[in-house]
């Protein structure tokens, strides 16, 4: 962009302090840039405070630049994602909504900046959601999210999505945009629509991923390796249209990153020294999108989509059946942990009784109020200690419908891997219940229905766990649960969730007509397990639900999964390894646990004051189950709790098991032994 002749109008729509469109003043040749001042260059802000900033930096660096001081005209105090309405409300002072208007007037060529980033308020009850945008999100939803095949496109509310799908509108039928932002639209799974459009709408897309997203490599640190100090990954994109037929477009794809542990000086003299960065990213790699409009296919294996789909939308919606699983549905999400899990079912009782004496209170307040146009995010109690609101529960309350304590609605559940809690398990306290009502529509269907518990999405390798109750939707894009058997919500009508296409399609290729849905259920839960299955694949199961080969052999495979079930669902009834108690003599016999510490190798644990469990063996930590082991999952949720918000406190000791913790650590390191020798044990999965 630098030097060239510079006859096009520039907009940087988020300007902040100004310091994009000053690089953009500097590289304009000192003859032409009163004239490109006046009229060409335009910003938009819409907080006063970086509005008055970015004017003074602009208007001193035009009088640095041209020894003459000018007022700076072409910047405007807007919300951007206003102006898409097209007609234009009175903005503060009229000259103000003039710029806008004559900015609105124009034909923009090049779109360039820096959006603001973050997916949405982190609690319902601080009321400061992402505003909504009528025209930006209409035009989000109609193309970037409908031509998604996601399930959770959470994602797509992100204000840097609405600031591309803007941009794309605005420039006219040629141009330039050119962000810097979070990077998750290059690789995330909500983002495959996105893709898709951002192809069809541009003709050549080069991509520079500067990294530093230490959610997806915790090896990583914000402060070190990102470019802007941040969690999330950062990218510069440049999207290019050329005259020519809307929507006919098919871009050419460039894409280039930056070493994974380069430090964040590194990348700044990276960007430094590249001269030219276009040619920089086009020499690095050209991207050819697969059909599912993927441009990362690093690690991706073709043959997976030959494999038989553990699940499909298709066949949940009862469009056919060509998935080994009928149904399956995300982990309970309940939006509210500290209020409706705990490790006590007193406690429980106590916040939930509260929690629904507050929203009722709610309910009879908003339906009784005077005041009809009240706006009901700041009309209703933000109390953390008293209730913790969600989109949902806001719902319900307009539909006016109260909520009821039931004793039955306290179940056991499993909330993270090896711990059990208890769940208030109803409607309205539980954001999405997805299909649990009919995977567990009781507590006497725990005896009979289990449950693969898999962890999905690109931020943790993927785990599978067999459960026999209600588990958790888990943090990092949450977790799909596929039942033995699906029931009717007062637990009759009890069906197989394995499909007859599947039955079919086992014993046909191991014609072997003594292969049942319970042996492929077993089955698929053993090759979950497979090191080589899980490794060889990883890349496709970041991005898409399990398909699952014909191992050679299928019965071996059938007893492991088996024996690997009854190990996981019964990890109580397991015998305790044999680990040496150290007890220390200056300290009274104690049971109660508060925080359990490894020691730095690992091979001890220390319980509390009186008791350090040692011997704890290395291959104990070879079972993981996403980014922990086993034992470390119960090292790390055995802990007494307290939410800074709400108050509310989780205490693991049991008062009618004093032992409780001191077992399971026993015997979860057993289970974690024996799963690994099973593992390692399974078969070759290709003959
Ligand atoms: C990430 S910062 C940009 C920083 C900028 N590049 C700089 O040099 O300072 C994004 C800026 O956009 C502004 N902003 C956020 N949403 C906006 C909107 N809808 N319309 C206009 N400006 C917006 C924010 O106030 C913030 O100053």
């Amino acid at each position: 962009m630098g030097g060239s002749e510079f006859g096009m109008v520039v907009l940087d729509p988020f300007v902040g302090t100004g310091n994009f469109l000053l690089r953009v003043m500097q590289e304009i040749p000192r003859s032409r840039l009163a004239q490109k001042y006046g009229g060409e260059l335009h910003c938009n802000e819409v907080m006063l405070l970086p509005y008055y900033i970015a004017s003074m930096n602009i208007e001193h660096l035009f009088y640095e630049l041209t020894g003459e001081y000018k007022p700076f005209e072409g910047i405007c105090l807007v919300d951007t994602f206003e102006l898409a309405k097209g007609r234009q409300m009175r903005l503060l002072v009229a000259e103000n909504t003039e710029r806008v208007l004559r900015q609105q007037a124009q034909d923009i060529f090049i779109i360039i900046g820096n959006p603001p980033y973050n997916v949405g308020q982190v609690n319902e009850n601080d009321n400061n959601k992402n505003r909504r945008y009528e025209v930006v999100d209409k035009r989000v939803a109609e193309s970037y999210a409908k031509g998604s095949a996601a399930t959770n496109k959470n994602a797509l509310s992100d204000a840097y999505v609405k600031a591309f799908r803007w941009a794309s509108d605005r420039i006219g039928e040629e141009g330039v945009v050119a962000f810097v932002t979070n990077n998750g639209f290059v690789d995330g799974l909500a983002f495959d629509g996105m893709r898709k459009h951002l192809a069809q709408d541009f003709d050549a897309i080069y991509i520079l991923d500067l990294g530093g997203n230490v959610r997806k490599n915790p090896r990583l640190s914000g402060t070190t390796h990102n470019v802007f100090g941040i969690q999330v990954g950062v990218s510069i994109a440049f999207l290019v249209r050329r005259k020519g037929e809307a929507g006919k477009r098919n871009a050419e794809i460039f894409y280039s990153t930056v070493g994974e542990e380069w430090r964040k000086e590194e990348k700044y003299s990276f960007l430094e020294r590249a001269q030219d960065i276009l040619q920089t990213i086009e020499e690095r790699h050209r991207i050819e999108p697969n059909p599912k409009h993927t441009w990362l296919m690093e690690g991706l294996q073709s043959n997976f989509d030959e494999f038989l789909p553990m699940g499909s939308k298709d066949a949940k919606a009862g469009r056919g059946d060509e998935a080994i699983f009928a149904n399956y549905s995300p982990g309970l999400q309940a939006n509210r942990d500290v209020w409706v899990y705990n490790f006590s079912a007193n406690m429980l009782r106590e916040n939930v009784q509260l929690f629904i004496e507050s929203y009722n209170g709610e309910v009879n307040r908003w339906h009784t109020r005077s005041d009809r146009q009240a706006d009901l995010d700041s009309f209703v109690l933000a109390d953390a200690n008293k209730i913790k609101w969600s989109s949902n529960l806001k719902g319900y309350l307009r539909q006016h419908r109260f909520a009821t304590f039931a004793e039955d609605k306290i179940r056991t559940s499993l909330y993270r891997p090896f711990t059990r809690q208890h769940l208030f398990f109803d409607e309205i306290l539980n954001h999405r219940q997805g299909q649990w009502p009919s995977f567990f529509p009781t507590p006497e269907t725990e005896q009979s229905n289990r449950v693969i518990w898999l962890k999905v999405g690109a931020a943790w390798p993927m785990f599978a766990l067999m459960v026999d109750r209600i588990a958790d939707l888990l943090p990092e894009s949450g977790s799909q649960c596929f039942p033995l058997y699906t029931y009717d919500e007062d637990g009759g009508n009890r069906r197989d969730n394995i499909t007859d296409w599947a039955l079919q399609g086992f014993r046909a290729h191991y014609s072997d007509e003594r292969i049942g849905k319970l042996d492929i259920f077993h089955y698929v839960y053993a090759l979950l397990h497979h090191p080589a299955y899980r490794e060889r694949y990883a890349a496709n199961l970041r991005r898409d639900l399990p398909r699952l080969p014909f191992a050679p052999e299928f019965w071996p495979f059938a007893r492991a999964g088996e024996r690997l079930a009854h190990l996981h669902v019964h990890y109580e009834a397991q015998p305790e390894y044999p680990l040496q108690w150290i007890e220390s003599p200056n300290a009274p016999l104690d049971w109660r646990a508060e925080k359990l510490r490894l020691s730095k190798d690992k091979t001890q644990l220390r319980y509390n004051d009186f008791l350090t469990l040692s011997g704890i063996p290395e291959t104990a930590y070879a079972y993981r189950l996403g980014n922990r082991s086993a034992l470390e999952w119960v090292i790390d949720q055995y802990q007494v709790s307290t939410d800074k918000r709400s108050g509310i406190t989780n205490d693991p000791n049991r008062a009618d098991d004093p032992q409780y913790i001191v077992r399971l650590i026993g015997q979860v390191i057993t289970v974690s032994m024996e799963t690994v020798e099973i593992v390692q044990g399974l078969g070759p999965l290709e003959g």
